[in-house]
């Protein structure tokens, strides 16, 4: 299998590995099938995102997704961090093996875990923004 060069930079220098004490909003998500676990931590002040840190406990696809996706969104306003794909996220490393898509889907569900859970806590999703949160549902995967 064979990685890009950027994936193995994101993977063995990942950015904005960590936590932020005092994030705005936090999103967990999981594969049920490979097991790997993604948290990502979101401060967000005027509706930028300031910062965004990430734990990854999954395969080196998973932290070279997280770190690039955290790496897109800082500085973002939630609109602009809500159209974020997995498919830009493996674009901005030069791409992923096939079989690994499944691992930048795992980094947009966390960050939209995350945004998600902001708008709920400061007067829930407005409904024109609710098909960004549909990737949720999906089987990581089918992709
Ligand atoms: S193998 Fe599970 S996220 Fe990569």
């Amino acid at each position: 299998m064979l990685y890009s060069d950027k994936v193995m930079d994101h993977f063995m220098n990942p950015r904005n590995v960590g936590e932020i004490e005092d994030a705005s909003a936090t999103g967990t998500v999981g594969n049920a099938k490979c097991g790997d676990i993604m948290k990502v931590y979101l401060k967000i002040e005027n509706d930028r995102i300031i910062d965004a840190k990430f734990k990854t406990f999954g395969c080196g696809s998973a932290i070279a997704t997280s770190s690039m996706a955290t790496e897109m969104i800082v500085g973002k306003t939630i609109d602009e961090a809500l159209t974020l794909t997995n498919k830009a996220v493996a674009e901005a490393l030069d791409g992923l093996p096939p079989i690994k898509m499944h691992c930048s889907l795992l980094a947009e569900q966390a960050v939209k875990a995350a945004l998600k859970e902001y708008y709920e806590n400061n007067g829930g999703i407005p409904d024109a923004k609710r098909v960004f949160f549909d990737v949720l549902q999906e089987d990581e995967h089918s992709v």
